[in-house]
C-alpha cells in the first residue's frame, strides 16, 4: 500500500450539510462580483432554485467512474472548450464546430494510442471568469473588469460593466440550450463513427493535418466495415458520451443549482457534470473549497506554479476525504519553462501520500503572454512543450499522464501563434474573437491531438 492514509475518513456521511449562501460568503470567497442590488440577487437566486437540474446525478456518477479509470491509468481525459463562453456564442454552428473538433481529437487519440478517451466539454456553464485585476483601464478610462457574461458585459462602458445577477438566469438558459444540442448531436447520429469523414469536410482536406486525419478516418472505416461484416455493431459505434464542465466560480449560481439527489439523498451540483476550482480560488478555508467539498460530483482543482505538494495533499484531504478514485482531478498548469522543475516534487509527494487522483495537464494558462500588438496570445510550441514535459515527468515517476485540459474552438480563429499554419503575431488581428484567453483553432487543436497521440503511444 503506498503511503499513509492518516487523513482518511471512513464515514462518508461526514461530508455534512451544505452551508447556506451567507455562511459560505462568510468564509471568504475570492473573485466574486460586487452586486449593487441585493434584492435583485435574491430574486435571481430564487429563480435559479426553482429550475430543473441541467444534468443528472447518475450521469455525474458515471463520469466519476470514467475518471477513476483515468486515475488507474486505463483511460485518457480530453477536456476542452472556450476560455469563456458568451451568450452570443450559443448558436448551432458554434456548438457544432466545437463538438466536431472535440470528436475529431478524440478519434485521433483513441485510434492512434488505443486508449479509451473520456470526453469532457468546457461548455454549458463556462461563463464566469476570475481576473487578475478588478479594474481595466483604456485610454485613461477605468472601469470594472469584465468577469464573463455570467457577471457583466464585455462592452467597455460603465453601464455594461455593472454586475447584473439576472445574467445568472441567462447562464442557466444558455447552458440548457447548449446541453440540449450537445445531447442531440452525440446521440442522434452526428457522432456516429461512420461520420468520421464528414467531420473533416469543409476544412482541413487541403491541409497537412487534414490529410493525416483522412488517413486515420479511412482506417477506421475499414475496421468498421470488417466489424459489421462479422455481425458486430455495438452501440458505441453510433453514439458518444460527452459530459459538461466549467469552473465553479460564482457562488450564487453553483449554490442555487446544488440539489439533493432523490436516489441517494446526497447533494450534487447539477449545473454541470464536472466542476473545478480555479488557481485563484483554491484557498483551503475558502468558500469554493467548502462548497465543492460537500457535493458528490467529480471535481477538479487547478494547480499553478505556486502550489506546494503539501497544499495539494491538504486539498485532497478536504475535497476527497474518502480517497475515492475518480472524485478528484488535479489539473496542473505550470508553464512550459517550469513544468520539468515544479511537477516532479509535486507528483512524487502527492503519490507517496497515497492520494487517489487523476493528473491532467492544462498547457494553456501557464503560457499566456502579451504580443507587441497588445493581444493576449500563446505559442503553439509552448503548449506542446508543456504537454511533453508533463508526459516526461510522469513517465520518469511511473505515474499516469491522465489527460489534457485545453482552450480551443472549432473555428479558424487567429488567437494562438505557431502551429502548422505558422500563424504570426501580425496575424492575430485577422480573427481574434475570444473575450478572454486565446484558444487553439481547429487546425492547431487537431495537430495537438496527433502530437499527444504520439506521446501517449510511448507512455
Ligand atoms: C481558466 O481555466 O480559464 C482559468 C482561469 O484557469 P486558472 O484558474 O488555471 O488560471
Ligand atoms: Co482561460
Amino acid at each position: 500500500m503506498p503511503g499513509t492514509y492518516a487523513w482518511l475518513v471512513s464515514d462518508s456521511s461526514t461530508r455534512g450539510p451544505i452551508p447556506d449562501l451567507a455562511s459560505l460568503h462568510a468564509l471568504g470567497a475570492a473573485q466574486q462580483p460586487t452586486y449593487p442590488d441585493s434584492a435583485a440577487v435574491d430574486a435571481a437566486v430564487a429563480r435559479l432554485r426553482s429550475f430543473p437540474p441541467l444534468v443528472f446525478a447518475g450521469e455525474c456518477d458515471e463520469l466519476t467512474d470514467k475518471l477513476a479509470a483515468v486515475s488507474r491509468g486505463e483511460a485518457f481525459l480530453l477536456q476542452g472548450g472556450d476560455c469563456a463562453e458568451t451568450f452570443d456564442g450559443v448558436t448551432a454552428d458554434n456548438i457544432r464546430n466545437k463538438l466536431r473538433v472535440l470528436l475529431q481529437m478524440a478519434v485521433v487519440l483513441t485510434y492512434a494510442a488505443s486508449v479509451p478517451v473520456v470526453k469532457l466539454g468546457r461548455f454549458a456553464g463556462q461563463y464566469a471568469k476570475p481576473r487578475s485585476s478588478d479594474l481595466e483601464t483604456r485610454d485613461g478610462v477605468t472601469l470594472p473588469a469584465y468577469r464573463g457574461d455570467a457577471v457583466n458585459g464585455f462592452e467597455f462602458t460603465e453601464a455594461s460593466r455593472i454586475p447584473d445577477p439576472q445574467r445568472l438566469v441567462e447562464v442557466y438558459h444558455s447552458s440548457a440550450s447548449t446541453l440540449n444540442l450537445v445531447r442531440a448531436f452525440t446521440t442522434g447520429g452526428y457522432a456516429d463513427l461512420r461520420q468520421v469523414h464528414a467531420w473533416n469536410t469543409d476544412f482541413v482536406m487541403g491541409s497537412a493535418v487534414g490529410s493525416r486525419y483522412e488517413a486515420v478516418a479511412n482506417e477506421i472505416d475499414r475496421a468498421l466495415t470488417f466489424m459489421q461484416a462479422i455481425g458486430a455493431d455495438p452501440d458505441e459505434f453510433h453514439r458518444v458520451e460527452m459530459h459538461s464542465s466549467h469552473e465553479a466560480l460564482v457562488l450564487e449560481y453553483e449554490h442555487a443549482l446544488t440539489r439533493i439527489d432523490s436516489r441517494t439523498e446526497l447533494p450534487y451540483d447539477v449545473s454541470g457534470h464536472f466542476v473545478w476550482i480555479g488557481e485563484r480560488t483554491r484557498q483551503l478555508d475558502g468558500a469554493h473549497v467548502e462548497l465543492l467539498s460537500r457535493i458528490q460530483n467529480p471535481i477538479g482543482v487547478k494547480l499553478g506554479p505556486t502550489s506546494s505538494a503539501d497544499d495539494a495533499i491538504a486539498l485532497a484531504a478536504r475535497l476527497n476525504p474518502e480517497n475515492t478514485p475518480g472524485r478528484l482531478t488535479f489539473i496542473t498548469r505550470m508553464g512550459a519553462g517550469k513544468v520539468r522543475d515544479l511537477l516532479p516534487p509535486l507528483v512524487a509527494k502527492v503519490e507517496a501520500a497515497g492520494v487517489q487522483v487523476a493528473w491532467v495537464s492544462d498547457p494553456m494558462h501557464g503560457n499566456t503572454y502579451e504580443a507587441s500588438s497588445g493581444y493576449k496570445t500563446r505559442r503553439f510550441d509552448d503548449v506542446i512543450a508543456e504537454v511533453q514535459g508533463f508526459f516526461d515527468v510522469h513517465r520518469a515517476l511511473g505515474t499516469w499522464p491522465g489527460g489534457i485540459h485545453v482552450e480551443l474552438t472549432g473555428d479558424d480563429v487567429t488567437e494562438c501563434v505557431g502551429g502548422g499554419e505558422e500563424l504570426l503575431e501580425s496575424d492575430l488581428a485577422d480573427r481574434y474573437e475570444s473575450v478572454c484567453d486565446p484558444r487553439l483553432n481547429r487546425v492547431q487543436s487537431l495537430e495537438l491531438a496527433f502530437l499527444v497521440a504520439e506521446m501517449l503511444r510511448k507512455a
